[in-house]
Formats: structure tokens, C-alpha cells, sequence
């Protein structure tokens, strides 16, 4: 039987990766970070010293790579290798790295294949630039919003909480310019597909927005 899959995008800051890792749990879905690909394949090439512009080479690399998933104690890992990576991926210098490794089409269609293959296999909430329209385009497909200065305060809030002193225009400039990249690059733009459910989050909790794409979601399922 085909899996049900439902698929999350949105712009930086939008509430993408806990509204997704709250609805796999709530439904009992795997819960897939494909940014966590992208991430765990920039670490390889930091380690290993292979230049994040050479896409020949990254694309060597990330055929090469076994990259897997499991549950520990209610927490998702990310394995490289068989190794466990999840703390490594979110570092500095991987966060400045990703988005030049993940701008390669080759490195795409690699990590791309991988994720299908993933659904091929489970019942999955899928979080990601792409998900919606290039990796699972028949999932049912959601695109949380919210406006700059919500998101902002969000990410501001989010820094506060890790120690890391910054301002809210600060991080008001930051996002629009991160928006902006996002939504101009070449390969896999954010864009939201015309299928997909908005969501405007800028007024809800956390909690309400989970529910929300709940309810969207089974609306849907009940029609279909
Ligand atoms: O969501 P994140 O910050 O962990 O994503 C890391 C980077 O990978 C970010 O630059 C966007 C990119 N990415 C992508 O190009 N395609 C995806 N499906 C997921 C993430």
C-alpha cells in the first residue's frame, strides 16, 4: 500500500522542524530531516578537506556516504556512516557551509533518490525546502508562514536560549536576507507549491499549529 506522507516547507524560522517532528509523533509517522542530509554531507566534506564548490567531488562523496536514521529514547539521530552525528551537523561552521553544498544539483539528486527511498518505506512527515515539489510531490503538502518580525523574535528567542547574544533587527535583517536567497537560488527555490495548505503561524502557539495541520491533514485524507 502506498505510505501517506505529509510534507512541511516554509521560510526560515516559520516553526518547520518542531511542527513536523510534533506531528510525526502525534501520528506515529517517521519523522524525515532532509536538511539534516544536506548537513551531514557538509561535515563529510569539511572532514575529508573536498572543496564545497567541487560538485564532482560531492557528489563522489555523497554516493559514498550511508546515511541513516534511528530512535533513541524518543530522540531522533542521524547516523553518517554509521556514525552518530546529530550534534556535529548543527555546528557553525557547517551552518555556513550547507547551503553552498546543497546549492549542487548532482549532490540534489543523490540525497533526492535517498529520501524517496525513505518513503517508499515508512509513513513520514518530511521537512525541507524541496519536499513539496521536487522529492514528494504527491504528499499532502503544508506551508507554515509567519511574518518577518515574528519570525525574527522566534530566532532571536531560540539564540537567547543557546547563550548567543544578538538584536532583534539583527536577526530582523539576517532572515529577510536569508529569505531572499532562498527564494532566488537556482536549484529548488522556496516556493510554495500550488497544492499546498498555508498555514500563517504568526498568531499561534506551537500546539496550535501542530493541531492544525492535524486537522488539515485528516480533513483531507477523509475526502480523498
Ligand atoms: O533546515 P536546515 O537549516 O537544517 O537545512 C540546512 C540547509 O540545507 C539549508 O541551507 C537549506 C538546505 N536544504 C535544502 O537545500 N533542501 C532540503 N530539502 C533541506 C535543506
Amino acid at each position: 500500500m502506498a505510505k501517506k506522507i505529509i510534507a512541511i516547507d516554509g521560510p526560515a524560522s516559520s516553526g518547520k522542524s518542531t511542527t513536523a517532528k510534533l506531528v510525526a509523533k502525534k501520528l506515529n509517522f517517521f519523522y524525515l530531516d532532509t536538511g539534516a542530509m544536506y548537513r551531514a554531507i557538509t561535515l563529510k566534506a569539511l572532514e575529508e578537506s573536498v572543496d564545497v564548490n567541487d560538485e564532482k567531488k560531492l557528489e563522489k562523496l555523497v554516493k559514498d556516504s550511508v546515511i541513516s536514521f534511528k530512535n533513541e529514547n524518543g530522540i531522533q539521530k542521524i547516523l553518517l556512516d554509521g556514525k552518530d552525528v546529530s550534534e556535529k551537523i548543527r555546528k557553525p561552521l557547517v551552518d555556513y557551509n550547507v547551503s553552498l553544498v546543497s546549492m549542487h544539483k548532482k549532490v540534489r539528486k543523490v540525497l533526492v533518490e535517498k529520501q524517496k527511498e525513505i518513503g517508499r518505506k515508512h509513513n513520514l512527515v518530511a521537512e525541507g525546502r524541496d519536499t513539496t515539489t521536487v522529492v514528494f510531490p504527491h504528499a499532502f503538502k503544508v506551508y507554515l508562514d509567519a511574518d518577518l518580525k515574528e519570525r525574527a523574535k522566534r530566532r532571536f528567542l531560540e539564540l537567547k536560549d543557546k547563550g548567543i547574544q544578538t538584536s532583534l533587527e539583527e536577526q530582523m535583517k539576517e532572515i529577510a536576507q536569508r529569505d531572499k536567497l532562498d527564494s532566488e537560488r537556482e536549484a529548488s527555490p522556496l516556493c510554495l507549491a500550488k497544492d499546498a495548505m498555508v498555514v500563517d503561524t504568526t498568531h499561534l502557539t506551537i500546539e496550535e499549529q501542530v493541531n492544525r495541520v492535524i486537522e488539515l491533514y485528516e480533513d483531507t485524507s477523509r475526502v480523498s
